[in-house]
């Protein structure tokens, strides 16, 4: 059964139960109205034989009381019968008028009137009302009100086959194009959006599942550009390595006079290509810890200087080579602080490698430290600062989050196309050392990345 078959079906039903609930209220309360109605004429007409008997009875004319019974009898057809005793002291006189009629239901209802000017003189009246004269106004108005009701029953109940039909087709309609939608999703169509505009739990539903169709492709498209980049970072070293090494073979085959300064250059470059692949390596081992959130630091004292120092130094003969100023400009006597000296190692060649590959010829990369209190902590906040090309806020919303990169890393001026691992792992031992990080940077200016460690 479908779910609009469901629905039209389940409103339908509600909508039966409600007016077939109201319909038995409003019969209940008709019967008990009706029901007092024919008590109260009952009572009526027994109160009225009552008068006449007393008005007979002063005036001492029986057959008035009589003549009176009959007129009262042809005025309400209910009045079966009355049976009349004169009581004069001892003697006794009885008048019957009407018959009693015992397969109907009656109510007798006896009346014992005195003569209030002679206590000897009474008249006993027994009355006789059929119950069933008296009902059947009641049943002609229920059996009115019972016809009514039905035929407006049917006609409410045809409206509420119509409306829950529409308003089923109109909660399962954007249900019925989500799954079309979805379809075409499963077919591998990224992307596709349903335009539904509505204010409600529907349109939330819509909008979630266009930006989850949005966010499909993007990943779709991340992990092309990520399959790409992993077989470049693994391809082109390996490639390297390989070349290097023919090209030794082909000299030592060759028999050529063995030239040590160019055996050192290939061995150099075959071994530059080597930490590549282990650093590339290394990454993914780390991101690996960092998603299942062991990226473990063994915090001491240390003299973060150093650390920065070490990787300038390390990367000096690349940046002279690139046109690029490369210093550390911290204080050499800023105090110690909370650190890992290998994990900040690692953020530190990630910034500046970072850096490197954005800044063009004649410009600048330097480190530099400014203290800080904060809660009764004192705090030192790194930078690595650039003077390249910047990036623009749609890159920086991309930063860090594993295998992302800016669009701007097209652009870049020197380096490896990278995995966009780096920042990610930068950003985890920050976090694993108390601290954050944060980044500013300007299209054509530069940019700046800083974390704060905690000083001892
Ligand atoms: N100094 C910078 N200037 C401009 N853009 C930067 C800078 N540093 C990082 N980015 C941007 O941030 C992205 C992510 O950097 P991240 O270090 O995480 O990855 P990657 O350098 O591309 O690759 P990997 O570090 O894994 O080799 C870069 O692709 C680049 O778009
Ligand atoms: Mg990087």
């Amino acid at each position: 059964m479908t779910l609009r078959t469901k629905l039209t079906l389940s409103v339908t039903a509600l909508f039966a139960a409600s007016l077939g609930i109201l319909g038995y209220s409003l019969v209940r309360l008709e019967t008990g109205y009706m029901t007092a109605e024919s008590a109260r004429e009952a009572q009526l007409i027994k109160n009225t034989v009552g008068r006449m008997a007393r008005d007979a009875l002063v005036q001492r004319d029986d057959l008035l009381l009589l003549s009176y019974i009959k007129f009262q009898r042809e005025q309400s057809p209910a009045l079966e019968f009355v049976s009349v005793e004169w009581h004069d002291g001892d003697r006794v006189r009885r008048h019957h008028i009407g018959e009693r009629k015992t397969s109907r239901s009656e109510m007798d209802r006896t009346l014992r009137i005195e003569d209030p000017t002679d206590a000897k003189r009474k008249v006993v009246l027994t009355i006789g009302i059929d119950e069933n004269v008296l009902g059947a106004a009641v049943r002609v108005q229920i059996a009115r009100l019972q016809r009514d009701l039905a035929r407006l029953f049917g006609i409410a109940l045809l409206i509420g086959i119509v409306f829950s039909d529409w308003f089923a087709r109109k909660i399962t309609r954007p249900l019925a194009a989500l799954s079309e939608v979805a379809g075409q999703i499963g077919r591998g169509k990224l992307g596709v959006r349903l335009e539904w505009d509505s204010k409600d739990e529907i349109g939330e539903l819509v909008a979630g599942f266009n930006h989850m169709s949005v966010r499909l492709e993007e990943l779709d498209a991340m992990k092309k550009d990520f399959v790409s980049a992993v077989t470049h970072e693994l391809r082109s070293p390996l490639g390297a390595i390989e070349s290097f090494l023919n090209l030794m073979e082909a000299k030592m085959d060759g028999g050529a006079p063995r030239d040590p300064a160019q055996f050192r250059t290939y061995f150099d470059r075959i071994k530059a290509n080597v930490s590549r692949l282990s650093g590339f390596i290394n990454d993914l081992l780390d991101v690996a810890k960092i998603e299942r959130g062991k990226m473990e630091c063994s915090l001491r004292p240390i003299r973060i200087q150093a650390v920065a120092g070490d990787v300038v130094q390390f990367f000096e003969a690349k940046a002279k080579e690139q046109g690029v100023t490369l210093q550390s400009r911290l204080d050499a006597a800023t105090a110690p602080v909370h650190g890992d000296p290998e994990r900040l190692r690692q953020v530190f060649v990630n910034l500046i490698s970072n850096a490197l590959k954005f800044t063009p010829r004649g410009g600048t990369i330097w480190v530099q430290g400014e203290q800080f209190r904060e809660e009764g902590a004192r705090w030192l906040e790194v930078s690595v600062v650039d003077t390249g090309k910047g990036m623009d806020q749609a890159d920086m919303g991309r930063l860090f989050k594993k295998f992302e990169q800016g669009k701007n890393s097209a652009t870049r001026v020197a380096g490896h196309h990278g995995t966009g691992l780096g920042l990610v792992i930068v950003k985890s031992i920050v976090e694993a050392h108390g601290g954050k990080v944060s980044v500013k940077s300007q299209v054509g200016k530069g940019t700046q990345f800083l974390f704060n460690v905690k000083m001892v």
